[in-house]
């Protein structure tokens, strides 16, 4: 592939992944991915910041020869993980004198994961900064913006952040920037359900920081650049915030019509009263979908048919999931069929051990929803809109 000048002095020398469809055998990628590694040249030093994913070595190797770089000074590792770090052993062989520029925490973790030596490592504390010369990076030290390593990297002249997986997407686009804002919204806020989510608590301190230091441009391990940093932050602001809204994730499978029925009800009682719904049928729904939709619901009702004496294995992995997101929801209640018992809501309820929510009632029905049945759904629907009402989002 090709590197591109981001300003004079630094290159992006990364990978663009237009094929990959799945990350971490989870996360589908609808749009690809890039892993993004930048030249920084100081007037006496050169530093290269993260490297790429092994199945693109050859890409970032290229990229180096390409523009005739002979010497790199210090590579900078912000996270293990090896999509940015898995080509570092390659790259250390290919400039010997580098040495690699860290945490604490990120060395011990490329030494077990990567079998880094130790003499190559320069290990750096939190606000230290190196100069290249000209041009200085400061470290900042921002433990789980995906795992307990994880630090920033900002280029102080020119007010370049350079936060790895925070801030980023998963995409791989020919534009070096971001051009379209409303698409790297949606795009950026996918990325955050499904990966940053979790670390919501951290990550709240770590955007007014990020404030702090007014960058004019992003410069993420993934996506494209943002020259428009506003955008994100005030994103960001918003997602890792307490405030939740008016709406209900109904995530269900249904084997024999029983509990799509009930589904179906529900939503349309939702609707009438006057709730956003995003229904998703497991059997076909991609899961960033249903990540993203987490973000800000209120509320969610898990549906699920009886499969044996519990819920539909699709329902558990995606009651799993959704727990180990940690979403903001405040709610929740289980509904679905059942045909000679069975402790689905029991099931279920246990799964939630991660989120802080109130559960509602559930309505669990045996066999085919009659009347009744869709008289217990309104009531349902008239007891999470009150939920809501006290909350003040309605
Ligand atoms: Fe893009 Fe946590 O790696």
């Amino acid at each position: 592939m090709v590197s591109r000048e981001v300003i004079s002095g630094i290159h992006w020398v990364g990978a663009l992944d237009f094929d990959r469809r799945i990350f971490d055998e989870l996360i589908p990628l609808p749009e690809g991915t890039s892993y993004n590694a930048y030249l920084v040249r100081g007037s006496q030093k050169t530093a290269l910041i993260d490297t790429v994913d092994p199945a693109k070595e050859y890409d970032l190797i290229s990229n180096l020869v390409k523009l005739g770089i002979e010497r790199i000074d210090y590579i900078v590792i912000n996270h293990a993980e090896q999509d940015h770090s898995g080509t570092l052993p390659m790259i250390m062989e290919f400039y010997p004198d580098a040495q690699v520029v860290t945490n604490a925490k990120c060395r011990d973790l490329l030494v077990a994961l990567l079998h880094v030596p130790q003499e190559r490592f320069k290990v750096i504390a939190d606000g230290e900064t190196l100069s290249l010369g000209d041009r200085t990076l400061q470290f900042f030290i921002t433990p789980w913006t995906h795992w307990p390593e994880t630090q920033i990297t900002y280029l102080v002249e020119d007010k370049i952040l350079f936060p790895c997986d925070l801030f980023g997407f998963h995409a791989a686009t020919s534009e070096l920037f971001i051009t379209d804002e409303a698409w790297a919204y949606r795009s950026a806020k996918r990325y955050y359900a499904e990966i940053m989510m979790p670390f919501r608590g951290s990550i709240k301190g770590y955007v007014e920081k990020v404030r702090g230091l007014s960058p004019a441009m992003i410069a993420p391990s993934h996506g494209p650049i943002n020259k428009n940093p506003k955008l994100i932050l005030d994103a960001y602001a918003d997602w890792v915030s307490d405030t939740v809204k008016n709406e209900v994730v109904i995530p269900y499978v249904s084997m024999h019509g029983s509990t799509a029925k009930m589904v179906d009800y529900l939503t349309g009682a939702l609707i009438t009263r006057g709730i956003v719904v995003r229904p998703f049928n497991l059997t076909r729904t991609d899961i960033g979908d249903l990540a993203f939709a987490l973000v800000d619901a209120a509320t969610v009702v898990i549906a699920t048919p009886t499969v044996l004496f519990g819920p539909h294995p699709s329902v558990v992995s995606a009651t799993y999931l959704a727990n180990a997101l940690r979403p903001k929801t405040r709610f929740a209640s289980v509904i679905g069929s059942y045909g000679w018992g069975g402790k689905s809501v029991e099931t279920i309820t246990k799964m939630l051990d991660h989120v802080k929510v109130e559960l509602i009632p559930p309505v669990m029905v045996l066999g085919e929803p009659d009347e009744a049945t869709m008289q217990a759904l309104d009531r349902l629907a008239d007891e999470i809109l009150k939920k809501h009402k006290e909350i003040n989002i309605v």
